[in-house]
């Protein structure tokens, strides 16, 4: 692989070079008015493999934006790498906290990149860290050194569920055909700790709507005597954690898989440094369950979170106003073996069950996802963990993601595919938040890392 390696040194200012021109493309999944951008980027991304030498390479239409397939067969009698990742990104707002532009990428160093890093939406989820994959495609194709098969799939709705990458697979599994699936779309610990983690949490996504009167009414006229909705709202959230910091939902934790004490132990020698955690998010305390660490309350601990909360007038200056409704966006992050459906369903149970009778009260669920958890004595595993510890110089710490990708666990039920989460981005990269980045040294140390991926898994294969 040295001479994939000195291909990708040789052009790297090209390959960043690329790599800006994808991030100025506002790929938002979640906005209809960036339709077109989303079939220009796949363009980009469909563009960038065939240069790399991938054949068949294919737009696919969904129901949605669509996806992107191409693929190199070397030899049908050598392993098959199914590389996934997704070209669209979460909505930059509120665009005010960016310090530049969210899709006009600009390189600035920080306390973690001193490299440099790439501030723009999707510099690390997932533009960044899916076209390392095409970059380290492209060098072992041009130095003749691809050892196996590769199929590449890109999708464009990660961000807003995949359902329509879950119809595809299931309508093209003999295609899809692999021996393993290849994602860098999570975490590391640190540049100089490599990690690779070994589990994501599942996710199940619920709206409520919480209805008083019939009308908003003069908080004047009627306040005091008519329950207000939004505070109806606040006392039933407020009640779905105890004094522990549990989660009070009936039945919650019925199915969550007891974490051994050996592996507990492990998650305790990952390097955390509570107080710059702390300063990084301006915080004066960490929170949360009673009995856990913050690494276990954001890896093998389930949670609920308020990711929004709205009613009445949020408008400029002050409005007089009793609202007659309130709404509230919740998600709960699940662990192995909890079920999406199952926890959407005891939810809608027992928030209906907490309401008071002065307001009347809706759930419905968006969309969710399974947990996973990946073997460490696999082939794969075995493979990422060398091609870490070669180009690192350090054995990767295996460890549990705090995030989810539901399509994970679809591609274990579908393909009978495991997956490796080769992801190369750090949690502090503001993902989803304002000012995401991506290092220069995690993107180029991606490209490096990933053919030795290729070459150990295709002998240890053997
Ligand atoms: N790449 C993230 C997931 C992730 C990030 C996993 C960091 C582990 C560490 C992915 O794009 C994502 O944001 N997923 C969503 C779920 C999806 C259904 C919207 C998430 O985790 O909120
Ligand atoms: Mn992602
Ligand atoms: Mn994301």
């Amino acid at each position: 692989m040295e001479k994939a390696k000195q291909y990708s040194e040789q052009n790297k200012d090209r390959f960043l070079s690329e790599l800006l021109e994808l991030l100025r493309i506002p790929s938002v999944s979640a906005d209809s008015k960036h339709k077109a951008d989303m079939v220009r980027t796949a363009e980009f991304v469909k563009a960038s493999l065939e240069n790399a030498g991938a054949d068949k390479v294919e737009i696919c239409q969904t129901g949605g934006h669509p996806i992107v397939y191409g693929e190199k067969i070397m030899d049908v009698k050598l392993p098959t790498v199914l590389v996934y990742g997704h070209y669209d990104v979460q909505p930059p707002d509120p665009l005010d906290l960016w310090q530049s532009p969210p899709f006009e990428p600009v390189i600035k160093k920080t306390d973690l990149h001193p490299e440099g890093a790439i501030f723009a939406r999707g510099s690390c989820d997932d533009k960044g860290q899916m076209y390392m994959h095409v970059k380290a495609f492209e060098s072992m194709m041009k130095t003749s050194s691809l050892p196996c098969n590769v199929k590449f799939m890109i999708e464009g709705e990660e961000e807003v569920g995949s359902s329509n990458l879950g119809i595809f697979v299931k309508a093209n599994k003999e295609r899809l055909k692999a021996d393993v699936v290849l994602i860098s779309d999570t975490s590391m610990i640190a540049n100089d700790t490599p990690s690779i983690d070994v589990g994501l949490r599942g996710l199940a996504y619920m709206e409520v709507e919480v209805t008083g009167p019939n009308r908003d009414l003069h908080s004047g006229v009627y306040g005091g005597a008519v329950a207000n909705p939004a505070t109806i709202l606040c006392q039933m959230i407020a009640s779905l954690h105890d004094e522990n910091n549990h989660i009070t939902v009936k039945g919650f934790y019925d199915d969550v898989l007891t974490v051994s004490d050996a592996d507990r132990g492990d998650l305790a020698k990952i390097p955390f440094d509570e107080k710059e955690y702390m300063k990084d998010l301006g915080i004066n305390e960490v929170w949360g369950e009673k009995g856990y660490t913050s690494i276990e309350r954001t890896s093998i601990r389930p949670t609920l979170e308020v990711n929004g909360i709205w009613g009445g007038y949020t408008g400029e200056g002050a409005k007089t106003v009793l609202p007659s409704k309130a709404f509230a966006k919740i998600s709960m992050r699940l662990v192995p073996n909890q079920s999406s459906d199952n926890i959407s369903k005891l939810f809608e149970k027992h928030f209906l069950s907490i309401a008071p009778p002065f307001v009347k009260v809706k759930v419905s669920a968006h969309h969710g996802g399974e947990p996973v958890l990946t073997p460490t004595d696999s082939v794969p595993f075995k493979a990422a963990s060398m091609a870490m510890e070669k180009t690192f110089g350090k054995k990767p710490i295996a460890t549990r993601g705090g995030g989810s990708i539901p399509i994970v666990a679809l591609f274990e039920k579908e393909l009978g595919l495991k997956t490796v989460l080769f992801g190369f981005g750090l949690d502090s990269d503001n993902l989803h938040s304002p000012n995401e980045k991506y290092g220069l040294f995690n993107f180029y140390k991606g490209i490096e890392t990933i053919p030795y991926f290729f070459q150990y898994f295709t002998a240890l294969k053997k």
